[in-house]
């Protein structure tokens, strides 16, 4: 393994925050931590990682707590602000520096872009950014490559389209900004009104080719890897504009006729009507196995953050 990576205490707010062979270090610890999401491990324990979560999460959340479990960690935390002193006006700095004196690290996810920084500005402790508004999801980035390395056996000279909200899905501008630091030829497709944002396009086009679609006919044939996302109906701020792009693709069985036998779908989930049921019994289907992967990827992250691995 690479010896170069200090990850002790680090704040993971933005995947930009990475470079690529960090990126691959981690995925090669998710890797070799593999039989620990089984057969379990007291590497932290002890520690105690605090979820603070003011968004609903299903798979962020239990996916943290599984793995620090697996780890022999502790959990604390809420999923809803509304029972903590947050409905009592606690402001998120205060929040953030009477829960560190509880935990070690913290899962923060939030509705404002920005609040992960601004944690993590306010923390003694590691803030982990589990979801920042539309902004970006750091750690579902690494667990989505994590994914496509074990499903292709690499991430290099795959041809991957990112498809649905590209506005409002902060899954894939973490992603787009991961996947930019590898070789491959990235496609955006959406409507008009969620073309993918011009930060992160402007962003990634300085180190890969990137082609926008409207319609995935045009792609679907060549592609590799196919990331679906749902609208983010919850983030417009009309939803008369919600309305009009509202079911705009349908991942079927009548669709994937014309992919590659080897093509993968993934999908950050939850989804709604974006991919059919009845793509799921499919080998096409990789999103259940993309969730589960979500426990490896935390627990190399909490034994790198925590100093339970270290590659001195
Ligand atoms: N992928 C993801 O972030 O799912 P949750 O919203 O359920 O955490």
């Amino acid at each position: 393994m690479n010896t170069k990576f200090n990850f002790l205490n680090r704040d993971i707010v933005s995947i930009r925050g990475f470079s690529r062979e960090e990126i691959d270090y981690i995925l090669e610890v998710a890797k070799s931590i593999e039989p620990l999401a089984e057969k379990g491990s007291d590497m932290l324990r002890g520690k105690v990682l605090a979820e603070l979560f003011f968004e609903p999460s299903t798979r962020t959340m239990l996916s943290f707590q599984t793995a620090m479990y697996k780890l022999g960690g502790n959990v604390i935390g809420f999923a809803e602000p509304g029972v903590s002193s947050v409905w009592k006006g606690e402001t998120l700095a205060d929040t953030v520096r009477v829960v560190e004196k509880y935990s070690d690290i913290i899962v923060l996810r939030h509705p404002l872009e920005g609040s992960a920084r601004f944690a993590a500005e306010y923390a003694q402790v590691p803030v982990i950014n589990a979801g920042s508004g539309a902004e970006e999801h750091p750690t579902q980035a690494l667990l989505d490559l994590y994914t496509i390395l074990k499903a292709k056996g690499k991430i290099d000279g795959l041809n991957i389209a990112l498809m649905g909200d590209l506005r409002y899905g902060r899954t894939v501008h973490s992603l787009a900004y991961a996947l930019s630091l590898y070789n491959v030829k990235l496609n955006m497709v959406s409507p008009d009104l969620l073309r993918m944002r011009n930060e992160v396009l402007q962003d990634i086009r300085s180190r890969i080719d990137v082609t926008e679609y409207r319609d995935i006919e045009e792609i679907l044939p060549e592609l590799d890897v196919l990331y679906v996302t749902r609208i983010q109906k919850e983030r417009f701020p009309d939803l008369g504009e919600y309305e009009k792009v509202r079911g705009t693709f349908a991942v079927n069985l009548k669709l994937l006729k014309s992919a590659k036998d080897d093509l993968i779908v993934l999908h950050p989930l939850p989804r709604l009507d974006e991919i059919a049921v009845e793509v799921d019994a499919t080998p096409f289907a990789k999103y259940f196995e993309q969730a589960r992967n979500g426990v490896v990827t935390r627990m190399a992250l909490l034994a790198l953050i925590l100093g339970a691995i270290k590659n001195e």
